[in-house]
């Protein structure tokens, strides 16, 4: 049984260079956050707090009770959160949780449970709803202790990408849900509540259920699927004095996981390779049904605009939905105009004295280029998906988690309880007036980001939006599957929210 009380005087001093200053903070590290852990590895969090705080008193109108915490998850492709300090990331560019410390935000890094993960007894312990359910016990660790640890535990801002954004926009909805109250019982978190106050989501995959219905929409007319795949440059590997015995215990499903090596050796023997596939008879048959399913989706969402104005889909998919994303598209490429970008070289984009007003839909889905063969997420056997792991059961790998999967399954894999697949997916809470959502939304999907359909963030929006959640969307021009990589607009927004 792990200790919940947080000891506030065993901490490590140490420094980053940001802007050519030091930034020098208190370290309290690998803080287990529920009583009962499952896998101590990766329920634990660390807490950084700026020392400015301890030698000055303030940074600008924050002081150690006030200052707002910034908790940026780690998780991507629905894989474990792991461990990460503010400083340099593994591409060597500085963290968004270093730029925070610089700026005076208390910074929590929780780890996380996530596929792949296995007990002693082989187990499944990161399936659904670990990971969230883990975050939010993280966020109950901090209630739980608000009287000794740094920071305003009213003032907890999430962060996250992909599948970590996923987390970070659950974690926005979801507050407080009694759906996730066993799960927490079961790992001993805090008996506190894990509402926060604002969630920024770079390029969520979520609304899983529906995911593939979205990709269909958008990609149907792509018969090709352009993806880079991993592999290990087999010279590089024997040159390293790396056996096929070590290379095969880095796959796992079908899936390689090149996160075990260490980074060097990584850096040496894994290479990108551009794969083209085409879709076949059968798939273009799938293609076509997913997407034809996807219209009385969306109107049965009874989305609205800004305005007030229905925004509905016709059954070949066009409709004031998709302009409302086009609208979103145009007022990205304004944006990218006013900061230098040559757009003239599309001839499918309309201007209007040198401003673009309008996109050939078409043109703009052939430019963004499909990634996913079909289906994108629920995959009907051999290899799964990220997703279909991470709604695997206890004992079970890979579940489908639509009945279009489970429909067209060849693996013979059952599929998730709805209400497990519920668990996952942020909209269904949205409604849901026994969940506190955050006041706040910062979501991005690139418009070079094809690992998910637009349509997802803008449903994701959109649905915050007509329920009263405040929600900053952007689709930034030029941006592929990434995350913070526009941290000076992220913290003037999270700066904007403090006043
Ligand atoms: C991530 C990317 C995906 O394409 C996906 O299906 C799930 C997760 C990710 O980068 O986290």
């Amino acid at each position: 049984m792990a200790d919940l009380r947080f000891n506030d005087e065993a901490f490590t001093m140490e420094s980053l260079l940001f802007d050519d200053r030091e930034v020098r903070f208190r370290a309290f590290e690998h803080r287990i956050y529920c009583a009962d852990p499952v896998d101590p590895d990766h329920q634990e969090l660390s807490i950084y707090v700026p020392e400015d705080y301890y030698e000055k008193g303030t940074i600008g109108k924050f002081d150690i009770h006030t200052a707002p915490i910034f908790m940026p998850n780690t998780i991507g492709g629905y894989r474990p959160g792991y461990f990460q300090k503010p400083g340099l990331d593994h591409h060597g560019r500085i963290t968004a949780s270093a730029i925070a410390l610089y700026l005076g935000y208390v910074v929590v890094v929780p780890t996380a449970r996530g596929i792949g993960l296995k007990d002693e007894r082989g187990i499944n312990t990161g399936v659904v709803p670990a990971a969230l359910v883990d975050l939010k016990a993280a966020i109950r660790y901090l209630r739980h202790n608000r009287d000794v640890i740094p920071g305003d535990t009213e003032k907890i801002v999430t962060n996250g990408t992909s599948a970590g954004g996923a987390m970070s926009a659950l974690l926005g909805c979801t507050g407080n849900h009694p759906d996730y109250e066993p799960y927490l019982r079961e790992i001993g978190a805090a008996d506190e509540r894990d509402d926060v106050f604002a969630s920024s989501c770079y390029c969520p995959i979520t609304d899983l259920d529906h995911a593939d219905m979205a990709y269909e929409w958008e990609f149907r007319k792509q018969p090709d699927a352009h993806t880079m795949r991993l592999s290990v440059n087999q010279e590089a590997a024997k040159e390293n004095g790396i056996t096929e015995e070590m290379l095969a215990s880095l796959f796992h499903n079908g899936h390689p996981d090149f996160s075990k090596l260490p980074e060097e050796m990584r850096r040496a023997i894994v290479q990108r390779v551009p794969v083209t596939e085409t879709m076949d008879l059968r798939q273009k048959h799938l293609s076509r049904d997913l997407a034809a399913m996807y219209p009385s989706y969306i109107n049965s969402l009874n989305l609205r605009d800004d305005q007030g104005y229905a925004l509905q889909m016709n059954p070949d998919g066009s409709g004031s939905f998709r302009n409302w994303i086009e609208k979103q598209v145009v007022r990205s490429m304004e944006k990218a105009v006013l900061e230098d970008a040559d757009l003239k070289q599309y001839k499918w984009i309309d201007f209007h004295n040198d401003r673009p007003i309008g996109i050939d839909w078409d043109s703009f889905i052939s430019f963004r280029t499909r990634m996913k063969p079909v289906p994108a997420f629920d995959k009907t056997g051999e290899p799964g998906s990220p997703e279909n792991m991470a709604f695997g059961s206890l004992r079970i790998d890979n579940r489908h988690f639509t009945s279009f999967g489970a429909v067209h399954d060849v693996s013979g894999w059952p599929k998730a309880p709805a209400e497990n697949v519920k668990l996952y997916n942020p909209l269904y809470y949205i409604t849901d007036p026994r969940s506190v959502k955050a006041e706040n939304f910062r979501i991005r999907a690139g418009a070079a980001d094809r690992d998910t359909s637009l349509a997802v963030s803008s449903v994701l929006t959109l649905m915050l939006r007509n329920n009263g959640v405040k929600v900053d969307y952007l689709i930034p021009w030029g941006v592929p599957h990434v995350g913070d990589y526009d941290t000076g607009e992220l913290f003037l927004w999270m700066h904007n929210l403090m006043k």
